[in-house]
């Protein structure tokens, strides 16, 4: 057995063709309603998928508002080695946005695309087929008088006749476009029909040799990965997809299942990718943090359950060889396999050892004050796991430098009402303080934060859930904020369920101002 996957690989390294990654997760995972993401955090996420060693992070759609533009732009001026891209519509000045965006990458790339099935011709753009295939040209060879890498892509590929999609390709292909995406827009392929459609697509193309094939599928059947694995096996090296499978609607093929994909069956899938595994878990919670949605406990390779084992049967197993029910070492997806417990007496340097396991390299700043809420909370929790201190420093992150702060709460709660909280928020550096009533202690905390910083934000999600098990666990908060079609989530955890859900709706407050200010281009 390898280190790397419990299956033993009878592919030979050397014969292995390389798939590259296309990260799309801050530009169709972006798309997806609620998860858009702060400069900040965009910046943060692609230093991890940088360090993460994906080939292409594709960092926004520049002319879409002022706000995408400055991300990508920022983004491209960290990059090191890898790939920026930013994504254009076929007009002259969305590709010219893109350009100035991605330029200061080391490795700038423009992805451009148009529909080219009946559907989206007809009733989206209301072109022909002969106004889209100028189109096409057009827009590719502007493009690359930008930049040297570009990637075209037919939107909806997947629902477009067959000889129309060639044409298509042929034009972009001869107006210079390196990478050939063939997008299952709305999730309606299914595996033996997108490998075949990728292999045609090869054989019929008379310089399909020229560029890099490469697939783009959703999520809307379940079939994402499947559908991406079986269009590396028609031919195509590149992979688009997102963390935690984010995008559109259902989403994108999730990039750790790709991943991993390929990684642990390699005994017969010829094809390795240059991904560091150890870093998935980690960019699956910086992904869940930042967006606030929760990754579902069974989610493949990165899911809460993944590699946890209950059943007496099953547990019996795994005492005598992980391999009865293991396919991968969870310290592959970076999980650690056991959750070594600290207490109040655990120093600063086994608390170091330990961030660093999970995956989290901070500041000397950030650190002594994650040590010092990991010893607040050894005072209230016996027991300290992995899932606490993840929730801690995800917590600590989440919060840094936002405009609205939580100072102090207390609560009257209980049978004798009505229930009250006296809240102490910190706005822009002013302290202020309310004292609200409510339907229960949750309702007069947000209450107490409506009087503070009036809004007209809809509670569209309220969820509690432990983050251990005990009565002294963590509670981890999500509260979910919708105004005017913008929607903003915030996350936080806390022995004290109403701190969390204090914390976890200004939180989400201080995101949905950001969104607003997104929105009217400040
Ligand atoms: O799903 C899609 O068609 C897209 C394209 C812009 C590549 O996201
Ligand atoms: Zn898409």
């Amino acid at each position: 057995m390898t280190s790397e996957t419990r299956s033993s690989p009878s592919v030979a390294a050397g014969a292995r063709d390389r798939v590259l990654i296309f990260d799309t997760t801050m530009r169709d995972g972006e798309q997806s309603p609620g998860a858009s993401m702060t400069i900040a955090e965009k910046i943060e996420l692609a230093a991890l998928l940088e360090d993460m060693r994906v080939d292409i992070i594709e960092a926004g759609f520049p002319a879409a508002s002022d706000g995408d533009f400055e991300c990508v732009r920022a983004i491209a001026a960290q990059s090191r080695d890898v790939t920026i891209c930013g994504l254009a519509r076929a007009g002259l000045a969305d590709i010219d946005r893109c350009g100035e965006a991605v330029r200061a990458a080391r490795r700038p790339r423009i992805h451009t695309f148009i529909s080219t099935s009946p559907v989206h011709m007809k009733h989206k753009l209301r072109m022909g087929e002969n106004a889209v295939l100028e189109a096409i040209g057009a827009s590719v060879a502007h493009a690359r008088n930008l930049v040297d890498d570009v990637e075209w892509s037919p939107e909806d590929a997947t629902r477009t006749e067959f000889d129309f999609l060639c044409k298509a390709i042929d034009v972009a292909i001869n107006a210079g476009a390196r990478t050939i995406n063939i997008p299952d827009t709305v999730g309606y392929s299914h595996p033996a029909e997108y490998g075949a459609l990728i292999r045609r697509l090869i054989e019929t193309i008379p310089n399909a040799d020229k560029v890099i094939w490469s697939t783009h599928c959703h999520n809307d059947l379940g079939l994402a990965v499947a559908n991406s694995l079986a269009g590396v096996i028609g031919g195509a090296r590149q992979i688009e997809c997102a963390i935690n499978g984010l995008g559109e609607r259902a989403g994108n093929a999730a990039l750790e299942e790709v991943v991993m994909g390929l990684r642990v069956r390699a005994d017969s899938l010829p094809f390795e990718t240059g991904v560091d595994p150890s870093k998935l878990a980690r960019a699956s919670r910086m992904v869940s943090q930042i967006t606030g949605f929760p990754v579902q406990y069974n989610k493949a390779i990165v899911g809460k359950n993944a590699f946890a084992h209950e059943s007496g049967i099953h547990q019996d197993g795994m005492l005598k060889n992980a391999q009865t029910y293991e396919i991968m070492n969870p310290e592959d997806v970076g999980v650690a396999s056991t959750s070594l417990v600290m207490g109040k007496l655990s120093g600063r340097n086994a608390f170091r050892d330990k961030l660093k396991a999970l995956g989290y390299e901070l500041d000397q700043e950030a650190l002594n004050d994650a040590f010092r809420r990991f010893k607040d909370l050894a005072d209230k929790k016996k027991h300290v796991f992995d899932d606490d201190i993840i929730a801690l420093v995800d917590d600590q992150m989440a919060g840094a430098e936002e405009r609205m702060a939580l100072k102090r709460l207390r609560v009257v709660a209980g049978t004798e009402g009505p229930q009250e909280a006296e809240l102490t928020l910190s706005i822009a550096g002013v302290e202020s303080t309310a004292l609200a009533t409510g339907n229960g202690p949750v309702d007069a905390v947000f209450n107490a934060i409506r009087k503070l910083a009036p809004h007209e934000a809809v509670l569209e999600l309220y969820q509690v859930m432990a983050v251990t098990q005990g009565t002294d666990a963590q509670a981890t908060v999500l509260v979910r904020l919708s105004e005017g079609g913008l929607v903003a989530s915030g996350k936080a955890a806390d022995p004290d369920t109403l701190v969390a859900s204090a914390r976890a709706y200004v939180h989400a407050l201080n995101r949905l101002e950001v969104r607003r200010a997104k929105r009217t281009g400040g």
